[in-house]
Formats: C-alpha cells, sequence, structure tokens
C-alpha cells in the first residue's frame, strides 16, 4: 500500500463546519481500493479528544508554539487519525475557527500553522512505524504543510486542495518568525500576499500539484473574477492545477437505509417524507413544488437574492423550507419572510437529522450561489430524487444536467439551472420549476434520471490516485 498523510482541520462526523469535513470523511475509504492507505492528521479539539482513546503518544514535541504537544494515532468512526492534542491551542470551548460569539481566535495562525508543522515532522520521521509518501493538504488551515515541507527540505511530495478560494489564512507580517517562516520567502513566488502572510498561497506556491474540488470552478479560479487575488498565482501553475469532482457518502446519503427518514425508494414513499416534512415546517398543503435550502447564511450562497425571487415561487403555489446557519441579517430577513407568507418556513442552527428529512422529502433543493467550488447538497438532492435547482457555476455546473429542451427529449436532464446569477434568471428558473412540476411524467423523469446519476467517490478516487502517482513519481 501507498501511504498518504491528509491534513485537515475538520473531518465527519467527528467535527465538522461545511463540506470540507464530509471529504475529508469520506477521502480515505475512496480511496482504500486504489491502493493508497490514507491516515488523517486532525487539531485536537475537546469534541475530538473525547472521541478517542489516546494511548501512548507516537510524536512529542516540547515546545509547539508557546506549549507542549503530543500526537496520538487512534481509531474513531471508521477513521485512521493522527490526532495532535495541544491544550494551549485547542482546549476550548467553541467552534473549531471560533469562539461561541462567532468571533476569530486571535491565534488561528498558530493553531493552524502548528497542524502544518506537525505533518511536515510526521513526513520527515514518521509517526510510530508509519511514514507517508505524500501529504495530501485541505485549505489554507493546512496551506503551510507543503511550505514547511520545502523549508525543511523533506523529500515528500505534497497536493494542496482548494475547497474554497474566499478563505485565504491571512495573518500580519509580525507572525513571520511567530510561525517560523523564512523571510527570504515573503515575496511574490513565497506566502506573500499584499504585504500580509497568506497559508493558502504558501501552500499555492510550494505543493507539488494543486487541486479543487470540479473542474467548472479550476476553469473560473483562474480568472479574476473568481480567483480573489490568487488567480496569478494559479495562472502560473496551472500545468499543475486541476479540479477532481467531489463525490457524497452514499451510505450516509441513501434513501432507501437513511436512519433519519422512512426509507424509500418509490414514489409513494417520497410522498410520505413529503408529508411530514410538511406538517415539521408547518407548512399547508399544496399543489405547487416544496423546495428547500440547507446551507450556510453567506453571501457565497446566493439567498439574498433567492429572498426577492421567492414571489415567484410562493405566488404559484411553491412553498419554501429553509434550515439554515451564519449570517444574522440573512437570518432575520427570512424570518421576516416566513412571517409575511404561509407559504415560507424557517429553521436556523445546525440539525444534521433535519437535513437528511427535508433533503428526502422536498420535491426540489435550491442552490443559487454566487461561486460554489463543488456543492455538496445538490448531490443529496440527485440521490433522493429532490431535483436541483441551481446556479451556473462552479461544481453545480458539473453535477447537474439542466432542463433544457434538448436535454428533456433526449432524457438526460437531471435538475435546472440558472445563469447569470441574478434574483431575476432565479425567479425564471422557480417559474420553470413550477411549470415542469405540474407536468407529473416531465418531473418524474428528471427525479428518475437524477437518481440514476453516479454520485459517489468511485470515479473521483481513481482520479486522486492518478495524480498522488504523478505527484510521488515528480519528486
Ligand atoms: P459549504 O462547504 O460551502 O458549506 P457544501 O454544500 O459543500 O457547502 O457542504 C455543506 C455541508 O454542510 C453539507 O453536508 C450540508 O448538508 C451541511 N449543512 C449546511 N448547513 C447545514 C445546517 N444548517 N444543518 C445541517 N447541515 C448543514
Ligand atoms: C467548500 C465549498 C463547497 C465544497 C466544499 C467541499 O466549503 O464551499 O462548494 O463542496 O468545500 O469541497
Amino acid at each position: 500500500m501507498n501511504r498518504v498523510l491528509s491534513v485537515t482541520s475538520e473531518c465527519a462526523p467527528l467535527v465538522k463546519t461545511g463540506g470540507l469535513a464530509d471529504v475529508a470523511g469520506a477521502l480515505p475509504a475512496a480511496l482504500a481500493p486504489t491502493g493508497w492507505e490514507m491516515r488523517t492528521l486532525l487539531p485536537g479539539y475537546p469534541i475530538v479528544m473525547k472521541a478517542i482513546k489516546p494511548g501512548k503518544p507516537v510524536l512529542k514535541i516540547a515546545d509547539l508554539f508557546g506549549g507542549p504537544a503530543s500526537v496520538h494515532h487512534a481509531k474513531a468512526k471508521g477513521l485512521d487519525l493522527y490526532v495532535l492534542d495541544a491544550p494551549h491551542l485547542y482546549e476550548r470551548d467553541g467552534a473549531p475557527y471560533n469562539d461561541a460569539d462567532g468571533k476569530d481566535w486571535p491565534d488561528n495562525p498558530e493553531r493552524f500553522a502548528a497542524l502544518g508543522d506537525v505533518a511536515a515532522r510526521i513526513a520527515a520521521d514518521g509517526a510510530g512505524d508509519w511514514r507517508p509518501d505524500l501529504v495530501h493538504a485541505h485549505d489554507w488551515q493546512a496551506g503551510l504543510a507543503p511550505y514547511f515541507l520545502h523549508q525543511r527540505k523533506i523529500g515528500v511530495p505534497s497536493i494542496l486542495t482548494i475547497h474554497n478560494i474566499a478563505f485565504q489564512g491571512i495573518a500580519p507580517v509580525e507572525y513571520i518568525t511567530r510561525l517560523g517562516l523564512d523571510r527570504a520567502d515573503f515575496n511574490e513566488s513565497g506566502y506573500e500576499f499584499w504585504g500580509k502572510i497568506s497559508t493558502l498561497k504558501a501552500g499555492l506556491n510550494f505543493a507539488t500539484r494543486i487541486t479543487t474540488v470540479s473542474p467548472s470552478y479550476a476553469r473560473e479560479l483562474l480568472t479574476e473574477e473568481y480567483g480573489m487575488g490568487l488567480d496569478g498565482v494559479l495562472r502560473a501553475r496551472a500545468e499543475d492545477f486541476s479540479g477532481i469532482l467531489n463525490g457524497i457518502d452514499d451510505v450516509v446519503w441513501n434513501p432507501e437505509t437513511d436512519p433519519h427518514i422512512a426509507s424509500y425508494k418509490t414514489p409513494k414513499g417520497k410522498r410520505r417524507a413529503k408529508a411530514a416534512l410538511r406538517k415539521e415546517f408547518d407548512l399547508p398543503k399544496s399543489d405547487g413544488p416544496l423546495c428547500v435550502v440547507v446551507s450556510r447564511l453567506s453571501d457565497q450562497k446566493g439567498l439574498d437574492l433567492l429572498l426577492e425571487a421567492l414571489p415567484a415561487l410562493v405566488d404559484r403555489g411553491g412553498q419554501l423550507a429553509l434550515l439554515g446557519s451564519g449570517d444574522k441579517v440573512l437570518e432575520s430577513r427570512f424570518r421576516a419572510a416566513a412571517a409575511a407568507h404561509p407559504f415560507i418556513s424557517v429553521k436556523f442552527g445546525y440539525d444534521e437529522g433535519l437535513s437528511h428529512r427535508m433533503i428526502a422529502g422536498a420535491d426540489a433543493i435550491l442552490v443559487p450561489s454566487r461561486f460554489e467550488p463543488c456543492g455538496l447538497t445538490q448531490l443529496y438532492g440527485l440521490r433522493y430524487g429532490t431535483v436541483p435547482i441551481v446556479a451556473y457555476t462552479g461544481g453545480l455546473i458539473d453535477t447537474v444536467i439542466a432542463a433544457t429542451p434538448m436535454a428533456l427529449r433526449m432524457n438526460v436532464a437531471t435538475g435546472l439551472s440558472f445563469h447569470p446569477t441574478t434574483s431575476d434568471a432565479l425567479a425564471r428558473a422557480l417559474l420553470q420549476a413550477v411549470q415542469l412540476f405540474a407536468d407529473p411524467p416531465t418531473w418524474e423523469k428528471l427525479q428518475k434520471n437524477g437518481m440514476r446519476q453516479p454520485v459517489g467517490w468511485e470515479a473521483s478516487a481513481i482520479e486522486y490516485a492518478r495524480l498522488y502517482h504523478e505527484a510521488t513519481a515528480a519528486a
């Protein structure tokens, strides 16, 4: 078996704030059949420490950015983990990146530099009797792993995967020494970004290969419009940069075995799930499509556009049930919309079980993102016969076959898509959804095509394995 160390700040089902956790959690099992053994290096947040039985540490560090640390090799929830126990960095209440009030931890630069530092130590000296052939780092939180590998001349190659270019790991210059970076690399081809440090940029410049989570987002990232200032860096490395589409865990997301719902594979089962969902959201009966949103509430997700476009849906008998957490302004705007219309109902917070019941019970799932590296909820929708209505951007382009006249005639369409990402275009897509829904044979075709679409990890795991081989051969 070849060995790869995945370096990530979140990993489902142990700790999750978004899709990164799902991907990091699914990759090891997906890769196993390709001959790559993946172990995952994860910060020892309280929730992670609680889930493992720490034995004798495989690595001890007397001073890791201001305190002692140790690495434990442990198995939990099917994952093979290296947990970085560093109480001064991770032992605190709140979320992985912020305190209970949503404020970023001021020492985030050290907290995640530590992760990259320890990844490089494991690559250099091994942990126990295991030493990786390759390091796979995710997002800015692991961006310094490729940097430290380079700085310490450890001949282990690395992959950096961009899950979202909007988060760039920015720190002021004072951190150069504090994080153990070389001042000589504070330049355009190193980690310097507009006079500050960017750990993501460090990863982009020093990783052997770079990937992102869909081919379309990879293309978009090369443009000024989507690159968020890093498009030039990516253009310079275009030959080493590619998109590999995310899959979903098709055991967790399987309508026939899902413990959160009464299982179904027939339209009758779906109708039952829908009735239960209406009840749960206090929505009356109606002939129009019941649409859901399960999302972080942030500018990226385009939900302000949905607020403007909603009349196109609810004034024609359609309904909306939303589950979200994040931006408080958006939250209150959705609350007001729900108070003003009986066909709109919203819940806030993070609720895994409810997200399953919603995706199972709805007719359609809305993803009107301004940009979307891959997106997972549209993939869940496909699996559950819940038609995705998506913006034509990023991974949403690559995962949904839009109901154009020709795609309908050829019976290959799996969803609806709209372009540009404006409230008018979204309103037109909602209108199209209402019309297609009123034609049950056509709607059923969309559902059936979607349920047949392969959304698991098989194909993408093979692509990662191929890239891992390429990177190890290049090093
Ligand atoms: P992102 O990572 O940008 O948030 P993704 O679509 O890739 O977007 O992944 C989001 C993940 O988080 C999905 O698994 C989705 O079901 C889940 N999710 C988002 N918001 C909630 C919520 N409020 N409750 C439960 N699950 C949520
Ligand atoms: C990011 C992106 C999302 C992607 C996820 C997992 O959070 O916003 O589109 O699906 O990472 O790769």
